[in-house]
């Protein structure tokens, strides 16, 4: 086989969205990753080459080039074992923001492989299909199986997960003037580690209230009722836990609320925080408010506002 390539975009996602711990996510305009996938002659999976993985140089190792480690590879070869094809592929994974982020960074990676082999290969796969592979490629980073960041990244917008056995999709539609800010702290918080933090048993009280809340920010988002989803995002068992590992995390939700959010908690396990509003200017003027509080606890830190994306992992070259 000759060396046909193609170039891909994933975008950053935010997951858990509140009470929605493992059961939703939505994708933003953001893009995380750009990876090239190449189909070589000589049969394996390989990578060539990551750039822009600051984890490198600041927080000690960098992401694995062992293609058992890496969620892009491992979801490959998941790929490549059910077509029963034995090609070679070679990846060039261009990260576009440090990875431990809370924003979906080994789940891009996970999508955006497969998503582009399929396409190289004429499609022989269906979305869910490619789901399921991304799904074993993510496992490596967070330690379980969690669509949360997998399936709003593959399919664009806002996504609850119904269920684990068989994974059950539904995709919501957003109101359309929803907007997200993002506070991103330059740091790095590993998902396996943060998972340790939450419980597995809870008081049938913190089940009723986190059960009340996600049913009110689905039926919010439903409606377009900014009010519901204000009421709603309220989250028992995953932000109370975490909290800590963000300095200065109340402060900053504080000061997005005041400055006119509708709802403000951590993106998937930190340390990125998102918080929602109701136009891209006001988006502005919540992220300022983020950044000034972060930036007295945090040196670095970075404000991205976006609507709600709906276009998933893009072909560009
Ligand atoms: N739902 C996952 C968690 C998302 O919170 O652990 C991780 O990005």
């Amino acid at each position: 086989m000759g060396d046909k390539s193609i170039k891909v975009t994933a975008p950053a996602t935010v997951s858990n969205v509140g009470p929605g711990f493992d059961i939703m996510g939505f994708a933003l305009d953001t893009v995380v990753e750009e990876m090239v996938v190449r189909l070589k002659g000589k049969p394996g999976i390989r990578i060539k080459k990551i750039t822009g993985d600051k984890s490198e140089r600041s927080f000690g190792k960098g992401l694995p080039f062992n293609v058992k480690k890496n969620t892009a590879t491992v979801a490959l070869s998941h790929m490549l074992a059910k077509l029963e094809m034995n090609i070679g592929v070679e990846l060039e994974i261009r990260k576009k923001m440090i990875s431990g982020s809370g924003l979906g960074s080994s789940a891009a990676s996970a999508v955006a492989a497969p998503f582009a082999l399929n396409e190289l290969l004429d499609r022989p796969f269906s979305k869910s299909e490619l789901m399921e592979f991304a799904l074993l490629g993510e496992e490596v980073a967070s330690g379980c199986i969690h669509a949360d960041n997998v399936a709003p990244c593959l399919y664009g917008g806002f996504i609850l997960i119904r269920g684990y056995n068989p994974t059950d999709i539904i995709q919501i539609e957003p109101p359309k003037k929803l907007h997200c800010t993002i506070l991103h702290p330059q740091f790095e918080i590993k998902t396996s580690e943060a998972r340790k933090l939450i419980k597995h048993n809870y008081p049938l009280k913190d089940i009723i209230a986190q059960s009340g809340n996600a049913a009110g920010l689905i039926a919010g988002l439903l409606k377009s009722d900014y009010n519901l989803i204000k009421r709603s995002l309220n989250d028992v068992i995953a932000e109370p836990a975490r909290a800590q590992l963000i300095p200065g995390f109340y402060e900053i939700k504080e000061a997005a609320m005041k400055a006119g959010s509708i709802g403000c908690s951590i993106s998937g396990s930190g340390p990125a925080i998102f918080a929602f509003s109701t136009s891209y200017e006001k988006g502005i003027e919540i992220g300022k408010a983020m950044k000034k509080v972060s930036s007295e606890r945090v040196k670095k830190n970075i404000v991205y506002v976006s609507p709600i994306n709906t276009v998933g992992p893009k072909i560009i070259g």
